[in-house]
């Protein structure tokens, strides 16, 4: 049953996708993921000949997901060899994957190098070194970029931080190591360095950080064409564009970021006499984040008198462990209810056993009751990817929405899953 008094996503009802599916659900709109995608085109990609935006999968990845991607003509952002797998598996083209990894095993960096995937992101100066024997064992040449920490502190959560001095990822911005690690490259038969990459961290609203990071490698580039005649080809700026998660949030579109990178870019290059570089962006959760929102249904009430109302729902940190991970903030709606007023003012609790599973504090709702259904918004990225079996909750199933039609993109996770690699083990 449906009603317009239910709240629509993406032209749909979500009482009835709840009715249908189940709950909890992952809900995702494959039209807002490609409207993203063809505003990253327009504002970015179509100005400036040569650039490229890969979409970082880490955010939220499917073999679907993989296709579409692919189809808006985007590159590929992956960090393992489960999600190399996962794009080889869906057909995406290994020449329009990136592969980062702060510690990428012999077993990834091989299969990156079997499988001719576009641009391997270096993390470390040994990484050359295992790269080099890879690649000539292989007898192949591998295009790297050589990942860099820019010193440079972006406003958010510090435990999504990544651009500061003291991070695990990159290579620090001390020219002796970074001098090494170009020379090491160069000299690498099997090695073709294209570049450089940099990623500030995520749910970033600064400009000027991402000006200031380009304008650190545009230098370093100076300095090593100097010094070793190096020319550098390409700059990765990461991705990291900041979504609306609750109202408090005021997103810009790409361009916001791109316009600001691209002027730097061309006038300091300029200015500097470098051949300029070309620029790949690597967005994720600005692609999926709002594309998605989580279905649940309302369970156990609790009042505390002159404290708070708790309003527990079907799931939690295991299908979305960001609160409890940097204290992330959502905006929800009680679908069922959208129409009428908030009078009410309830925390929403996940079922786990953590005093920490908390979805919402404070959340502006209509009087619950049992059996409401919960809308989170803008849990696109960083739900699903995350989800964990914690308290051995099955994993919630994740719906595509597609202009009128709704398909199963991911099933739902049953008990027997949870019991699958133990019944395959030696031990009952
Ligand atoms: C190297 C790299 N690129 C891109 C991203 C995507 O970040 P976001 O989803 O905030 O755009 C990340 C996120 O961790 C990253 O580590």
């Amino acid at each position: 049953m449906t009603s317009s008094q239910n709240y629509q996503f993406a032209g749909h009802d979500t009482v009835a996708l709840a009715q249908q599916y189940g709950t909890p659900l992952y809900v995702v709109s494959e039209d807002i993921i490609r409207h993203r995608c063809q505003m990253i085109r327009s504002e970015f990609l179509d100005k400036h000949p040569g650039s490229r935006a890969a979409y970082a999968s880490k955010a939220f990845l499917s073999m679907a997901m993989c296709k579409i991607i692919q189809s808006e003509g985007l590159c590929l952002d992956v960090v393992s060899g489960g999600e190399l797998y996962t794009a080889r598996e869906a057909g995406f083209p290994m020449e329009r994957v990136i592969f980062h990894g702060n510690n990428k095993s012999m077993e990834e960096l091989t299969m990156a190098v079997e499988w001719k995937v576009g641009r391997i992101v270096v993390d470390h100066p040994e990484e050359i070194t295992l790269l080099e024997a890879i690649a000539s064992e292989e007898n192949r040449c591998v295009d790297i970029q050589i990942r860099i920490v820019p010193e440079v502190e972006g406003e958010t959560h510090r435990h999504i931080m990544t651009g500061q001095k003291d991070s695990k990822f990159g290579i620090p911005l001390v020219p002796e190591i970074i001098e090494k690690a170009v020379q090491s490259a160069l000299a690498a038969p099997h090695i073709n360095l294209k570049g450089f990459h940099f990623h500030l961290g995520s749910n970033l609203f600064q400009q000027e950080i991402y000006v200031e990071a380009v304008e650190k490698v545009l230098q370093l580039c100076q300095q090593l064409k100097e010094k070793l005649g190096f020319e550098v080809e390409e700059i990765n700026a990461g991705g990291g564009y900041g979504i609306r998660y609750t109202e408090k949030d005021k997103p810009h579109p790409p361009s916001w970021y791109t316009d600001a990178i691209m002027e730097t870019v061309i006038k300091r290059s300029r200015e500097l006499k470098l051949k300029q570089p070309t620029v790949t962006i690597e967005p994720g959760r600005w692609i999926i984040g709002e594309a998605g929102i989580t279905l649940y249904t309302i369970g156990a009430i609790k009042e505390i008198p002159e404290v708070r109302t708790y309003a527990s729902v079907d799931g939690g940190l295991p299908d979305n462990v960001r609160p409890a991970l940097y204290d992330a903030q959502y905006d929800a709606i009680v679908a069922n209810k959208a129409d009428q007023e908030k009078t009410e003012t309830v925390t929403i609790a996940g079922k786990c056993c953590e005093t920490g599973d908390i979805l919402i504090y404070d959340l502006k709702a209509p009087p619950l009751q049992r059996g409401d259904t919960l809308a989170v918004l803008s849990t696109g990225a960083y739900g699903e990817s995350m989800a964990n079996n914690y308290n051995r909750l099955p994993r919630p199933a994740t719906v595509l929405l597609t202009g009128n039609e709704a398909r199963l993109m991911i099933r739902r996770e049953t008990f027997e899953d949870l019991l699958r690699r133990e019944r395959e083990a030696d031990v009952e």
